[in-house]
């Protein structure tokens, strides 16, 4: 025990030292076999212990350029030399401009203008803000209310999380913030209306149009969505789906948001999902792999037509007001711009193509061998499969613990880090992923299966 050693003095009790931290799982049940990550290198981690992990969910779809990447590292120990921390009540510093204006390139049309803060919660929080504040400034300060989908995760915080959709984690904090309202997602394999595609016409998407109708459209701000929902089984939706999104907002006044905390930063296939589905949001929220893991780092890009709306003189126009202590921090712009530079400069974008299409040929082959895999789905290295107890039906397992759970359970017993749900796991490997380390992901899977399917 490494780690623990190392920081437990001599009469604390492994049990007692671990109730000094939550966690983010089940505590009791967490404890009785507790997962403490001592280091990682490449694709890999290995916890206290010495048990080696493969890691097919970079962490949490954070780890975009592997884990120790050299040239991620070199940055931020030469940033630490120069400027470790910036006055973000008056000013910004270079890292943070450079890193603004690399996003600002490497993002679709005229996504140009970027607010950076720590973590996703925190800048799907400030684009519900910055949706508010445009209308004000527009002359429409009362569309307030933001559109987002059930099963969706936009964060903890509390704005984040009223507009998230995802009970488990909302009820014991309720009652939510006020203005939030919830559609249904685009589960075409469940879908909530009873229809199959493409004869359902979209409804989940022309449905949006019909609720801002009957909620009055003066009174709506933003719709904001994953472009594929996470949580939920990753959710990913029919082409026509957010391009039909776009067309509602732009008939009704309404900003459309993209949260890519997950999808952002190459993880799709292409820098955005937006780019992937060819639909430019107002404003689009990336976090997690943006900075690999190095340092908290998100950041909110909107359209420059958005931003000029707060750029208005001093007696009538106070510029956007939302922000943190931590903004623009320059050692996590240091790990933004080496991360970019990872991506671009080693074509991390075609690797993920290329190895996400290997992905899918994998949980394909695993599809054909298990009939209790009921759908695949998901683009570029975030790749997910649904466990079902009759293919034709589509009728569940029983859901405690749940298949995918037991799955997940026995693949890190295997070696194996991946995204674990009573009825679907997912995959999100880094994107510096070898051919060679997907298969390898894929067969710890398949005998991770196996041993559920036989124990
Ligand atoms: C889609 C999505 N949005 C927002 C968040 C919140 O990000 P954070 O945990 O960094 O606050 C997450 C986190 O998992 C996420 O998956």
């Amino acid at each position: 025990m490494e780690t623990l050693d190392l920081i437990s003095d001599a009469q604390t009790t492994e049990e007692r030292f671990l109730r000094q931290i939550f966690v983010r799982d089940q505590m009791h049940e967490w404890s009785k076999n507790p997962l403490i990550m001592s280091r990682a290198e490449g694709v890999h981690y290995w916890d206290v212990h010495g048990k080696k992990y493969l890691d097919a969910l970079s962490g949490i779809y954070v780890a975009s350029v592997g884990h120790g990447n050299k040239r991620v590292i070199e940055a931020i120990k030469k940033q630490l030399d120069i400027l470790c921390f910036s006055p973000p009540m008056h000013g910004t510093n270079p890292l943070a401009v450079q890193l603004a204006n690399m996003l600002a390139e490497v993002a679709p049309d005229d996504l140009s203008t970027v607010k950076f803060e720590c973590a996703g919660s925190e800048v799907t929080e400030a684009a519900i803000k910055l949706a508010r504040q445009y209308h004000r400034l527009k002359g429409s300060p009362g569309k307030y209310k933001i559109i987002s989908r059930y099963q969706s995760w936009h964060g903890s915080t509390l704005g984040a999380l009223s507009a998230s959709g995802l009970k488990s984690r909302k009820t014991v904090n309720e009652p939510m913030a006020p203005g939030f309202l919830h559609v249904f997602p685009p589960t075409c394999y469940r879908c909530p209306f009873g229809k199959s595609y493409p004869s359902c016409d979209i409804t989940c998407a022309t449905l949006v149009g019909d609720v801002i109708a009957m909620e009055d459209p003066a009174t709506v701000a933003a719709i904001m969505v994953e472009p594929i929902g996470h949580t939920g089984g990753v959710i990913d939706p029919p082409e026509e789906y957010l391009k039909l999104l776009r067309k509602i907002c732009d008939e009704n006044n309404v900003l459309l948001i993209f949260d890519e905390i997950i999808t952002g930063a190459g993880r799709t296939g292409q820098m955005f999902a937006a780019q992937t589905f060819g639909v430019t949001p107002d404003v689009l929220c990336t976090a997690k792999g943006l900075s690999g893991g190095y340092a908290p780092l998100s950041a909110m890009i909107c359209k420059g037509s958005i931003a000029d709306a707060f750029w208005g003189p001093v007696e009538t126009n106070p510029g956007f007001v939302e922000g943190h202590t931590f903004e623009g921090n320059p050692i996590s712009c240091a790990a933004g711009i080496a991360v970019l530079r990872e991506i671009l400069e080693r074509d991390l974008l075609a690797n993920t193509r290329t190895q996400g299409a290997r992905l899918r040929q994998g949980f394909e082959r695993l599809m054909a061998k298990y009939d209790v895999i009921g759908d695949l789905r998901g683009k570029g290295l975030f790749q997910a499969m649904e466990f079902v107890a009759d293919r034709a039906t589509k009728s569940r397992l029983p859901a405690n613990p749940g298949f995918g759970v037991e799955v997940g359970r026995r693949a890190l017993a295997n070696g194996l880090l991946c995204r674990f749900d009573p009825h679907w796991i997912a995959f999100g490997p880094p994107l510096v992923s070898t051919a060679e380390q997907i298969d390898e992901m894929v067969a710890i899977l398949e005998r991770s299966i196996d041993e559920v399917l036989h124990k």
